[in-house]
């Protein structure tokens, strides 16, 4: 159930929509920065203030991996998974950091510190394999002991205990 904040940046962001076609997409990008993701109780409000089906919401929302219906993590971890960081051991890195944070790929730790995904070439395929963090911050040529340094930083600096 959202809170009545949450509630009111969902109405804020339809007021400001109303009256222009073609405005889902913005709507949908809008309330997912004001909420950090697209909750089933603000898919419904847009439903019924765009007046749009409710399936058509989610089937235009779920189109785009950009979209998350879950609460996703203060922290957004992504290890890249394209051909080079493959080949340079992308899936150590990923099973490394799935064990240490206790969570699978595409998943949240339950305390919401982090979410750990995988991404297709971020461009620096010289400098594989690669983690980027919060999607500012790229480490690459990862060694075992970076993959370590990167999970300490991300729990030390934002008090993560995972
Ligand atoms: S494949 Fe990972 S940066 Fe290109």
């Amino acid at each position: 159930m959202l809170q009545k904040e949450e509630l009111k940046k969902v109405d804020a962001v339809l007021d400001d929509a109303a009256g222009q076609r073609g405005i889902l997409i913005a709507v949908l990008q809008r309330v997912q920065e004001k909420l950090g993701y697209l909750p089933e109780e603000a898919m419904q409000i847009i439903s019924e203030r765009l007046a749009l089906s409710l399936t058509n919401v989610y089937g235009v929302a779920s189109f785009y991996k950009h979209f998350h219906f879950k609460p996703r993590g203060r922290n957004i971890v992504k290890v890249c998974t394209g051909t080079a960081c493959h080949v340079r051991g992308a899936t150590s890195v990923l099973t490394e950091m799935e064990n240490k944070f206790g969570i699978k790929e595409g998943e949240t730790t339950k305390d919401l510190s982090v979410t750990l995904e995988t991404v297709g070439c971020v461009g620096c395929c010289a400098l594989a394999p690669v983690v980027t963090v919060n999607d500012k911050d790229l480490y690459g040529e990862l060694t075992p002991k970076m993959v370590d340094d990167i999970i300490e930083m991300v729990r030390s600096e934002h008090g993560t205990r995972v």
